[in-house]
């Protein structure tokens, strides 16, 4: 892959209800914004328990996954997609690692939260699941490809 593929690559990421509750959209989309990535679509909506099934569909057999599935029902969720260079995994390590205990200061999770099913914003973990979660979540059609003037300080 050259590099003109890879800084088009996508990622979703979603701010949970408690993300949103807690007034944690602005501070959340400034980090993703000033590492340099850039928002192609974003949607304040409150997520059917069809899509969210769906979403975590890998998880049914979890003994969480129904809990999981009513707290991202709780309320209106941000969800995302971001591009650019290695995106799905630069902004997985953005977020910390699930557990929030086990998330370093400096990574969201690590910086705003304590417990992991009240832990603020989902991302995607792989290219696939990226793929998989943005056609899940957007009508890929309508994501926007719009010109950066800044990108050459960038890349
Ligand atoms: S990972 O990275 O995929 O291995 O993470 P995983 O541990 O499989 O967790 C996947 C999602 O499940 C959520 N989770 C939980 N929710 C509630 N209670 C418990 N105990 C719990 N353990 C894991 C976790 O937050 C992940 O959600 P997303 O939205 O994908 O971040």
């Amino acid at each position: 892959a050259n590099i003109f593929q890879s800084i088009n690559e996508r990622t979703f990421l979603a701010i949970k209800p408690d993300g949103v509750q807690r007034h944690l959209i602005g501070e959340i989309i400034r980090r993703f914004e000033k590492k340099g990535f850039k928002l192609v679509g974003m949607k304040l909506m409150q997520a059917s328990e069809d899509l969210l099934k769906e979403h975590y569909i890998a998880l049914r057999d979890c003994p969480f996954y129904s809990h999981l599935v009513e707290y991202m029902r709780s309320g209106p969720i941000v969800a995302m997609v971001w591009q650019g260079l290695d995106v799905v995994k630069t902004a997985y390590a953005m977020i910390g690692e699930t557990n929030p205990a086990d998330s370093r200061p400096g990574t969201i999770q690590g910086d705003f939260c304590i417990e992991v099913s009240k832990n603020v914003i989902h991302g995607s973990d792989s290219i696939e699941s990226a793929r998989r979660e943005i056609s899940l979540w957007f009508h890929t059609d309508k994501l926007t490809c719009w010109a950066d003037s800044t990108e050459h300080w960038i890349y």
